[in-house]
């Protein structure tokens, strides 16, 4: 059975197919995204209104490349993500979907983005396990509890303001460093000191740690803690190494991040955890994740990075999962969801 998915919740236009054998195991026959990233970047950050006329520009040629790169007319379903996401960037895609489903007569499935970014783990290994998951991206941070792919998932932490892929383009933007801030800074803080600076760790005094706060996160604090620091070094003029700024911020991030994750891992039993998102590409986070890990005993899955951003596969995947459960089609009547909850990885009408 041949899955379609089409992803357009933020930036990214994904097409994704696979081909999910009759064992529940699958193939990715295409994986073809359109990113409208450099749209965004004199805004230093996503603007909705641009992304989402960007994904009804892309939409044609992505559809007609993963055709081709599977080598197939039509599938046999479609789906595409209902939320969580932008308003508008949700509806291009899902309209998009929609249609040709109908026009190929094929069942449509509406599935959970977040659930897509869980689902890529069961494409490059053993079925994912129970587990805590880890997303960090530019719209998410989350650490949610995961049962095994396509099942519920429980939320137990999220940021209070900004995303981590946010507070790396925030502080790129303040350092002049250009969007997408996460790159640069991961290679700039490579060669600076992550001692230099003692930069809050937002969210991680014993007091937050028992209390609602202990997954939840908080970067806005550190972006204005690393502004202070430039405006402050700038008023007396001394020189600041920009090296030493991106590592100490960086291990503000990852340091949290990590602890946090490794605390959800133990407190739920979960012996694996999996990033996803474009902030799993990051050095720092992968490294600390790794010896956390390992110190605890947890086992660290990190899928490859072309499938931890976003992109059409993962929403293949778990519609793909869904169908071999015996999950309905949605139906076309199904709305999109800016806010959709991690306990739904399908909606119905
Ligand atoms: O998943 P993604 O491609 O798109 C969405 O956010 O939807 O993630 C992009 C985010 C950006 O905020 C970018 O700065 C961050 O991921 N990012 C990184 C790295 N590569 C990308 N952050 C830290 N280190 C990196 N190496
Ligand atoms: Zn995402």
């Amino acid at each position: 059975m041949i899955v379609l998915g089409i992803e357009s919740s933020c930036d990214e236009t994904g097409v994704g197919i696979v081909d999910l054998h009759d064992d529940g195991t699958m193939d990715i026959l295409a994986d073809v995204v359109a990113s409208s990233m450099e749209q965004h970047a004199r805004f230093g950050g996503v603007v909705p209104e641009i992304a989402s006329r960007a994904h009804l520009e892309a939409m044609p040629q992505v559809m007609e490349k993963a055709l081709a790169d599977a080598g197939i007319a039509k599938p046999d379903a479609v789906a595409a993500t209902v939320g969580p996401g932008l308003a508008g960037a949700l509806l291009v895609g899902a309209s998009a979907a929609k249609a040709y489903a109908a026009a190929w007569g094929v069942p449509f499935y509406g599935v959970n983005h977040l659930g897509g970014h869980v689902a890529v783990a069961n494409l490059d290994g053993e079925p994912l396990p129970h587990a805590i998951a880890l997303l960090v991206s530019g719209g998410h941070t989350q650490l949610l509890e995961v049962e095994a792919v396509g099942r519920p998932m429980r939320e137990l932490g999220t940021t209070l303001d900004d995303a981590a892929g946010e507070a790396y383009d925030k502080v790129a933007r303040l350092l002049g460093l250009g969007y997408p801030g996460g790159p640069v800074v991961d290679k700039l803080a490579a060669a600076g000191d992550p001692q230099a600076v003692a930069f809050p760790r937002a969210l991680s005094r014993a007091e937050d740690l028992r209390g609602e706060h202990r997954y939840n996160f908080s970067f806005s604090g550190l972006k204005t803690a690393v502004a202070r620091h430039v405006e402050a070094a700038e008023r007396d003029g001394r020189v600041i190494s920009v090296e030493d700024v991106c590592a100490s911020f960086q291990e503000a991030v990852c340091d949290v991040l990590t602890a946090k994750a490794v605390m959800a891992c133990e407190d739920t039993g979960a012996r694996t955890l999996l990033l996803g998102g474009g902030v799993a590409a990051n050095r720092r986070l992968r490294e600390l994740a790794q010896q956390r890990c390992d110190a605890a005993g947890i086992e660290l899955r990190v899928p490859r990075f072309s499938l931890c951003t976003d992109n059409g596969v993962m929403i293949a995947a778990l519609a793909a999962q869904l169908i071999h459960e015996g999950g309905q089609p949605s139906g076309l009547g199904v709305g999109t969801d800016t806010g959709l909850e991690v306990e739904v990885p399908l909606v119905h009408a």
